[in-house]
């Protein structure tokens, strides 16, 4: 067990932390030095209690544990797990290139010989993990790394409790990020493949990569599910017909008639100039801290309040459309405002406490508009007023 970590300087065992390298959904990220040999790692530190809330301990340490057996040139390696009495480390491979979100960000886009050679190296790593019966379910450009030779690390691989859960908390907008690169049968919660679910998202990435724009994209949150579901995308004539293709074969919203991996790989455009990585083969025992799940000492808050209301998020809530009338949640984007909308599992009469005190600190006038109380709530700016709106079935 090692000290409390977090800040810059403090050391973690053998490691020295220094600056945040990034702030994911579920914690910070940290760079580390090892200091006896000098190496530069990535420190990913969750926090327990948190875990503990969220009642997934067993199975973060399941996925923890199928992490290690993960060696693979294009997936970031996982070194070792450390704990504090607070917190989880996992110590990562350390990846010097940075995001390939920025990559885009920085180059408008890839050409298509680039593109692609990063392509093969995503579906290289995808598939060495699937064939592990690891899946990611959050694949993004975020979660892609690249080195300095320009080689994709994907990284956050096998973590899907956390993923899962904290896309279950409600907060859309907010915690889990945009659902542009979701499969339509996860937004739909009709239960899915996973190995079919990431391949969606490798094509949404590969679109990125080669236009330098989502292909699924909207403010309005439900008309981008809408944009998904359809599978209503506008490929660029520009790029080769080979490329156009395949992008249409990946972005298939029915998962059923998807393009498989095993087709992609004999596709003629994503066999150009194709290398395979090899896997590493050497069989390295990793370490992992007894403490790192231990609860012993942390502070607990699993006492769920009997009158709360059902754990509901906006997946589920369009998959239930056929029963719940969602008609307002559809209207065209020329006649959205900014409304943010979103679900939770606080009581409606306390996160609308938490809301008032919050908005009036921030300027605003709260004015509620009334319905029948229910976990949904609206919350509107228009003119110049926050509306907070809980909506009734
Ligand atoms: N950001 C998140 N994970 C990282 C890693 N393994 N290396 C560098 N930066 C990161």
């Amino acid at each position: 067990m090692v000290r409390e970590v977090e800040k810059r300087g403090m050391r973690l065992g053998k490691y020295e932390l220094g600056r945040t390298l990034g702030e994911g959904n579920f914690g910070k990220v940290k760079y580390a030095r090892h200091i006896d040999s000098g190496q530069g790692f990535a420190v990913k530190i969750l926090d327990k209690k948190k875990i503990l809330d969220l009642k997934i301990s067993d199975q973060i340490k399941r996925e923890i544990g199928t992490l290690k057996l993960l060696k693979h040139p294009n997936v970031v390696n996982l070194h070792e797990v450390l704990a504090s009495k607070t917190k989880i480390c996992m110590v990562l491979e350390y990846v010097n290139g940075g995001e390939l979100f920025d990559r885009i960000a920085l180059k408008g886009k890839f050409s298509e010989a680039e593109g692609r050679r990063l392509f093969q190296q995503l579906i290289d790593g995808v598939t060495y993990c699937h064939d592990k019966g690891v899946f990611h379910r959050d694949l993004k450009p975020e979660n892609v790394l690249v080195d300095a030779k320009g080689n994709i690390k994907i990284s956050d691989f096998g973590l899907s409790a956390l993923t899962q859960h904290f896309r279950d908390d409600g907060l859309l907008h907010t915690t889990c990020g945009s659902p542009n690169y979701v499969a339509p049968e996860v937004l739909a919660n009709r239960g899915y493949d996973g190995a079919t679910s990431d391949l969606w998202s490798c094509g949404v990435i590969l679109y990125v990569i080669l236009t330098g724009y989502l292909p699924f994209d909207d403010r309005n949150l439900a008309v981008l599910y809408q944009k998904i579901f359809k599978g209503d995308v506008q490929i660029p004539k520009l790029l080769s017909p080979g490329a156009q293709n395949l992008i249409k074969r990946i972005l298939d919203p029915n998962p059923c008639t998807r393009i498989s991996i095993a087709e992609i790989k004999t596709d003629e455009w994503f066999k150009q100039d194709y290398f395979p990585a090899n896997p590493y083969d050497e069989e390295e025992d990793i370490f992992i801290d007894a403490e790192a799940f231990s609860m012993q000492g942390v502070a607990t808050d699993t006492e769920k309040d009997p009158g709360s209301p059902t754990l509901i998020n906006a997946f589920q809530l369009i998959g239930m459309s056929s029963c719940l009338d969602l008609s307002g949640f559809f209207e065209k984007e020329e006649a959205s405002e900014r409304k943010i909308r979103f679900t939770s599992n606080i009581l409606p009469k306390d996160l609308l406490e938490k809301i008032e005190d919050i908005v009036t600190e921030m300027g605003f006038r709260v004015q509620k508009r009334n319905g029948k109380v229910c976990n949904l709530v609206v919350i509107e700016i228009h003119l110049g007023i926050l509306w907070v709106q809980l909506v009734g079935r």
